[in-house]
């Protein structure tokens, strides 16, 4: 069985989000399941040295306005296929912004182009390798089926997972024509989007099935509070529906031998968490303290994290003694209130703005607790990551939050089943509840120990949801199979 992946990221080539974490991780799961994935990837400036080393297999003459051709690489295990279009990839900034933080401001032909030439692998193949179904993530990829429907002849099914429906890829119906989209695709029930063009739209409107990342995100989708206006078309779409959870690559993500910490440790023996936690205190200026836990953040600094309500209350954090590292970019209020807060709290608070991948394994590593105070959460990988470390969730009950966490509630406690703590409604209130319930399970360090190693026990692989993904594709590409027989 043969699969094509279409993403603007993956890890750990080019990453914002989580979005790459599971692009990275996912195909080589499903290479257990018999799926033999390819990853359609834009080349940007990242690739340079990547590219030289790889072979091309198409040449496309003229590609929104210059030349492209598809590169194939194998690299770290995975085998990309790198979209190679310097017009369109090869620039000095972000992969979705310029250097002062604007979306490019052809971003509808950047990843227009990328869906375009996935849905022309997925129709042609290549020499040796024909994909059975296609599968476009997030609103980068959300055209891939609109190609798709504009080719004549019978095509692969297009399975379309929504990682956040918050990033719909909206732009004005006008560059329809650029984007060498069909009028007549132009309708509600294909690409348009009051009066516009979406990208997220079309995935959805226009694909076989639809994934999203987790069972309770799946529900959330059809209310207007988490649908972002697509609620209709969700429940519209609903029978096709299904969330499957995230997993986590076991062998980046795992304490034993993670190479980016300063002292490897297990289930068995957690005595190397100190050292990493000595190591956080020197890296964040935090003052040892032996009774109050160490929160950290590793996040988008957005207010989709709810973060602004840890901002409003740091003060009461600080008060119950406990200690805050943070590293994270985004709005810039939420930057300049943390730094603020870091400068006020010093020794209590600690924070680096910015990305930093090492520095992140060392937080999952050298703190007590992750906090994910999060408004909604189509998965979320960090609490996945704090589970496996033994750094306690302290999560939002919302989307794949509340899929993955076991609150320690009296149930849970009386149980010996908890793994974290959830709150819920999403308010500063409930999260300086959940702060304060966790400094006192912290003073009771049976209890605390106790969900650490629970919380590292927890089967978080993505062995299940490969299975899950594999068995959508056979549906498919059986029915892809027996509708071209019949034709
Ligand atoms: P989202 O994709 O919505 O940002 P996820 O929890 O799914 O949230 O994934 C976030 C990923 O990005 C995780 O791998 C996390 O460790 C990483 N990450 C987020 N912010 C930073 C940062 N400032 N530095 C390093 N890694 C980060
Ligand atoms: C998105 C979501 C996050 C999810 C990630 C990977 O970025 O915000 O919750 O974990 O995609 O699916």
């Amino acid at each position: 069985m043969n699969l094509l992946f279409v993403s603007s990221e993956c890890a750990p080539f080019v990453k914002t989000g989580g979005l790459a974490d599971v692009i990275g991780a996912l195909p080589r799961a499903l290479a257990n399941c018999d799926v033999d994935v390819r990853i359609l990837l834009p080349a940007y400036r990242e690739f340079t040295e990547l590219l030289k080393t790889g072979t091309q297999v198409l040449a496309i003459k003229k590609l929104f306005g210059g030349p492209a051709s598809v590169v194939a690489v194998n690299a770290d295990g995975l085998d990309l296929l790198l979209l190679h279009a310097a017009h369109l990839y090869d620039r000095d900034g972000g992969i979705y912004q310029d250097k002062d933080g604007q979306d490019w401001s052809d971003n509808h032909l950047r990843f227009g182009a990328l869906s375009f030439v996935g849905a022309k692998l997925a129709a042609e193949g290549l020499i040796g390798w024909q994909p059975d179904v296609v599968n476009a993530h997030d609103w980068q990829a959300g055209l891939v089926p609109a190609y798709l429907s504009q080719i004549k002849k019978p095509v692969p099914a297009c399975v379309f997972t929504i990682h956040n429906i918050a990033f719909q890829g909206r732009f004005d119906s006008r560059l329809r024509v650029d984007l060498g989209l069909d009028e007549r695709l132009f309708t509600q029930e294909g690409i348009e989007y009051f009066g516009d063009i979406s990208f997220l739209k079309t995935g959805i409107a226009l694909s076989s099935k639809i994934t999203t990342v987790s069972p309770t995100y799946a529900n959330e989708l059809l209310l207007p509070e988490f649908g972002m206006g697509l609620e209709g078309l969700m429940t519209y779409r609903q029978k096709d529906l299904i969330g499957i959870l995230n997993g986590v690559d076991l062998e980046v993500w795992n304490p034993e031998s993670d190479p980016l910490i300063d002292a490897n440790y297990s289930v068995r023996s957690l005595a190397g968490k100190k050292v990493n936690r000595k190591e956080i205190e020197n890296r964040f200026g935090l003052t040892p303290a032996k009774d109050a836990p160490i929160f950290c953040v590793v996040s988008r600094l957005t207010t989709q994290k709810g973060l602004d309500l840890l901002l409003e209350s740091v003060d009461e954090l600080v008060g119950l003694g406990a200690r805050l590292a943070l590293l994270g970019s985004g709005e810039k209020w939420l930057e300049d209130g943390f730094v603020e807060a870091a400068r006020k709290y010093q020794g209590s608070v600690g924070v680096i703005i910015g990305y930093d991948e090492p520095l992140s394994h060392l937080m999952q590593a050298g703190c007590d607790a992750i906090l994910i105070p999060s408004r909604f959460e189509p998965c979320g990988l960090t609490q996945l990551y704090g589970l496996r470390y033994g750094t306690l969730p302290v999560v939002a009950r919302t989307g794949g939050l509340a899929d993955t966490i076991i609150d320690a509630n009296d149930a849970a406690l009386a149980a010996d089943c908890a793994t974290g703590i959830q709150f819920y409604p999403v308010t500063r209130a409930a999260l300086m509840r959940a702060i304060s319930n966790a400094c006192e399970f912290y003073k009771d360090k049976k209890l605390w120990r106790g969900m650490m190693r629970r919380a590292m026990r927890q089967p978080v692989s993505w062995d299940r949801s490969a299975g899950l993904y594999a068995k959508i594709y056979q549906q498919l590409s059986v029915k892809t199979k027996s509708k071209s027989l019949e034709k």
